[in-house]
């Protein structure tokens, strides 16, 4: 896996709803493996991991993914990281769960990822925050122009699984076909690595660089 840097993009709007189950932390939806479209079988495409990650949870999916894959990584980097008491959703005052609170709340994010043209399949992670994507996600899939790319979606939670984020992806990248996601629970234990394969093996991703199993 390479990690990449760099420049381009564009942009759109976002927010919605779906159904529920066990909540852990704040309310929680439940949905099934991903909102998607058969598209996401393909041969040969490049593909892309990026991720948000507060807690370390979501990277190890990312990295577990990119090193079965063989593909860069790129991590979206908030200008302004989290602190443990903007993180605490215990304090509906404090910042992640305000900036959940506000539609328009776009974290401005560091650095920009080089020739992202290039790319066809984008791995998208993050945590379930209030049972939708962190806001620097929004802030990432409105930078990227994804007409023609295939957004395969992965979350870590807290029980709570995709919640609605899949829905909010999908308004905040219309042009993005959506692939199987994967949900992990917190840092996903020792089955970690069998269970990316897997979700890998069921989605039918071939992209460059993989060795195949
Ligand atoms: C502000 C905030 C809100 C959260 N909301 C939810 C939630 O609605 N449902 C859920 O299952 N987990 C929720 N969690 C738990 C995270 O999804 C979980 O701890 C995850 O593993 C964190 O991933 P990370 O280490 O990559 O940041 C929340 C965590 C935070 C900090």
């Amino acid at each position: 896996m390479q990690t990449v840097t760099g420049q381009s993009g564009t942009k759109e709007d976002a927010n919605e709803t779906e159904s529920s189950s066990d909540t852990q932390e704040p309310a929680q939806t439940e949905e099934p493996g991903g909102s998607s479209q058969e598209e996401t079988q393909r041969t040969g495409a490049k593909a892309l991991v990026v991720f948000f990650s507060a807690t370390g949870n979501t990277k190890a999916v990312a990295e577990t993914l990119a090193e079965l894959e063989g593909t860069d990584i790129y991590e979206i980097v908030p200008e302004q990281p989290y602190t443990d008491e903007d993180l605490n959703y215990n304090d509906r005052t404090t910042r992640a769960t305000a900036e959940q609170n506000d539609p328009d709340a776009r974290p401005a994010i560091q650095g920009s990822i080089t020739d992202f043209e290039q790319y066809e399949v984008v791995y998208v992670g993050y945590p379930n925050w209030w049972a939708s994507i962190p806001m620097p996600i929004a802030s990432f899939l409105e930078e990227y122009d994804f007409t023609g790319k295939t957004i395969i979606p992965f979350c870590s939670h807290g029980g709570g699984r995709f919640g609605q984020s899949l829905t909010a992806i999908a308004k905040l990248a219309p042009d993005a076909q959506m692939g199987e996601g994967l949900s992990v629970h917190y840092s996903g234990g020792n089955s970690l690595p069998d269970d990316v394969a897997e979700w890998l093996e069921n989605n039918g991703i071939n992209v460059s660089g993989r060795q195949g199993r």
